[in-house]
């Protein structure tokens, strides 16, 4: 079976997760994509959304889904999001689209993070198959890739992106994560990161994974 159905397994199998005129939370991704399209058959149930991305947003628009601002929810029920890399305590490594700082931003408004993934995505240690986006200002993007090889990482300059916030990306290659919680901490206290694409402190809540044998739901 091919990733894109994989994907969209995911997907649709998180509609069963959204509240009737609730406001839900989406992320950015290819199988967020999938998930926007399964949304949109129910966008008569729901107020509409809040999002990571400024595709999402286009996208969510494109189907006739309202899209609320971050600041006009104090709360949201789910998020749903999905990731580069999840590990069985249900860590994600997330940035692949450099979308990473709205994406953590939506994801602490939500009580449940629902994340979506084709089982390629799935590993025992993070870092093991995808490098470790970060968010940086500019201006820090020497220094803070100094301080990354201190660490015993292998940093590159993501060439031609820049963020929906203006900023950089650095992606780390060669960086097991053998304590997620620990250096997702230690990457957000060098000056110049805005953030580091580990989510572990406020990982997913359940995890959704488009098998060859159809949706798998990990609680
Ligand atoms: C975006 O910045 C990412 O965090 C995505 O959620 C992640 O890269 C997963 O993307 P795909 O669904 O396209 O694999």
């Amino acid at each position: 079976m091919d990733q894109l159905t994989m994907k969209k397994m995911a997907a649709e199998a998180a509609l069963q997760y959204v509240k009737a005129d609730s406001i839900v939370g989406v992320g950015s991704g290819s199988t967020v994509n999938c998930f926007i399209e399964a949304l949109a058959t129910i966008k008569d149930k729901i107020k509409g959304a809040v999002t990571a991305s400024k595709a999402s947003e286009k996208l969510l628009k494109e189907q006739g889904i309202e899209v609320f601002s971050t600041n006009d929810v104090s709360s949201l029920d789910i998020y749903v999001d999905g990731a580069d890399e999840i590990n069985p305590q249900k860590m994600m490594i997330k940035g692949g689209g450099a979308a990473l700082t709205r994406e953590k931003i939506v994801a602490a408004l939500a009580k449940t993070f629902i994340c979506i993934v084709d089982s390629s995505k799935q590993v025992d240690v993070l870092g093991s198959t995808f490098a470790l986006p970060i968010e940086v200002i500019p201006m820090a993007r020497s220094q803070v890739a100094r301080k990354l090889v201190a660490l015993g990482g292998s940093p590159e300059y993501r060439e031609g992106v820049i963020t929906d916030n203006g900023n950089v990306i650095l992606d780390i290659y060669n960086f097991k994560i053998m304590n997620p919680v620990e250096m997702e901490k230690e990457l957000n206290n060098i000056a110049g990161v805005v953030t580091n694409g580990i989510f572990a402190l406020r990982g997913a809540d359940i995890i959704i994974v488009g098998t060859p044998n159809g949706a798998k739901i990990i609680k």
